[in-house]
């Protein structure tokens, strides 16, 4: 690892609180396992988040822990004082100026805006303050919430990564999406 990479992350690499409107968002704490199990008893977060293997209060904390990594920022989305969501940036390569954007919210609080408004900060969050350079979101084919998300955030098909893992004995395509940072600057 290059110096200037030692220096970003000794700098940059916090996942600090962010706000804006009704949401907040902050780092992953100890006192979350309630909220993560909860998440993963979701058949659409267990699905398609890693999370879903929080199956027990041990795997649980494990999964917390796991959230703070050199090159991730991992956010609880809290609304009215309650967790609801998560939000991440992954693979974060400040050489390359890119990263990976993630999420999931609670079904009692979907088709409300809530992920697409913390999509919002976070974007925010790693154009201006990480000044990275491009935003990639990849989601299986048939997600078809998290492409609509993607789509009305902006982010532009930009094709598909064919059988890029596999699940259950069966590989899977990703369909991907991308957002620069000029690309944010010139929407409203
Ligand atoms: C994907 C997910 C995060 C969307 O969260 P949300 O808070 O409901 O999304 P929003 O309310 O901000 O909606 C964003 C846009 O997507 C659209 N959308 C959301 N869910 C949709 C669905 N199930 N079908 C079609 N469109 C959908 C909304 O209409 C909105 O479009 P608009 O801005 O043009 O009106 C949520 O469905 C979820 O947690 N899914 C399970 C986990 C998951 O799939 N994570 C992504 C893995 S890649």
């Amino acid at each position: 690892m290059s110096v200037s990479q030692w220096l970003y992350i000794l700098l940059v690499n916090t996942t600090t609180v962010l706000t804006v409107g009704r949401l907040l968002l902050r780092p992953w704490a100890t006192h979350d396992v309630d909220f993560v199990l909860a998440a993963a008893r979701d058949s659409a977060i267990g699905r398609y988040s890693s999370v879903g293997t929080a199956t027990s209060p041990a795997a649980a904390q494990q999964w917390i822990s796991a959230r703070v990594e050199p090159d991730r920022r991992d956010w609880v989305v809290v609304m009215a004082s309650q967790p609801v969501g998560r939000v991440s940036l992954a693979r974060i390569n400040p050489t390359d100026g890119v990263a990976e954007l993630g999420y999931w919210v609670l079904p009692e609080v979907r088709r409300q805006g809530v992920a697409s408004d913390a999509v919002a900060i976070v974007e925010q969050h790693a154009f201006v303050t990480e000044r990275l350079s491009r935003l990639v979101i990849r989601h299986e084919l048939e997600n078809q919430a998290s492409c609509a998300l993607a789509t009305s955030r902006g982010y532009l098909a930009e094709g598909t990564e064919r059988s890029a893992f596999e699940r259950h004995g069966l590989r899977r395509d990703l369909h991907v999406h991308g957002l620069l940072a000029t690309d944010n600057a010139s929407r409203d």
